[in-house]
């Protein structure tokens, strides 16, 4: 369209939007239609989704954080991966799994020939319960729309759900973790695998055969749905 010198409007919102009627001299008057393409969102809609999280006060986790912690990553990344919510390292820092736990995601992903960049990396919450308690499910509530709206703009091929809590708040259940991994769920569409929070697996390496497992689950996943496309 900007080859043939039409405007094109990014949309804001998942509304189908109308560009505004191109007026030439002599020309015929047109309408376009442009089909919303949030996976190749544009910027401002990221830059306005990240302010909107930096300033929120929807919970009373604002009075005891010292920043938000957004996400970090490829915004058009095939892997979505979602954790609990930020620790200490993570507040003070602003950005997710840089702790202890954190390191051994990285290794996790690596073993699956990922860096840090080729994900999105993100949580439920935004910011720090204090005393990295479990989220209430109040705030859960209040955050949920912001990783809605991260999953919307990113289109994952695959959403790595780490942990018990990530897990049962993404598919609104109260199974055992043991019960979710191990198996593709659906998430509106999006494929979603479970595996064990690296702290746990910190405390008990017998587990890490089983993320293993769900780690490959996952890539055989993305791969499918690559293949698919083709
Ligand atoms: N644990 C999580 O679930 N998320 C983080 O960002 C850090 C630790």
């Amino acid at each position: 369209l900007e080859a043939m010198g039409i405007d094109v409007w990014m949309p804001r919102t998942s509304a189908p939007v109308v560009s505004k009627p191109i007026v030439a001299a002599e020309s015929v008057t047109e309408h376009v239609i442009c089909e919303p393409d949030l996976h190749n969102a544009s910027p401002t809609i990221w830059a306005d989704l990240e302010t909107e999280v930096a300033t929120c006060t929807k919970c009373t986790l604002c009075q005891t954080r010292t920043q938000t912690v957004f996400g970090t990553g490829s915004k058009s990344a095939d892997w979505l991966v979602i954790g609990e919510a930020p620790g200490q390292n993570e507040d003070e820092q602003g950005k997710p799994f840089v702790g202890k736990a954190g390191q051994l995601l990285t290794e996790m992903l690596r073993a699956i020939g990922l860096g840090r960049d080729d994900v999105f990396i993100t949580n439920i919450l935004k910011c720090r319960p204090p005393g990295n308690r479990d989220p209430k499910p109040e705030e859960a509530e209040s955050c949920i729309d912001y990783l809605s709206r991260q999953r919307e703009l990113i289109k994952p091929k695959v959403i790595l759900a780490v942990g018990r809590i990530s897990a049962q708040t993404l598919l609104k259940t109260d199974a055992p973790i043991g019960k979710l991994r191990g198996k593709v769920h659906d998430l509106d569409g999006a494929p979603l695998v479970v595996v064990y929070h690296p702290a746990y697996l910190l405390r008990s390496l017998l587990e890490k055969r089983k993320a293993w497992q769900d780690l490959q689950l996952a890539v055989r996943t993305v791969k499918e749905s690559k293949e698919m496309e083709n």
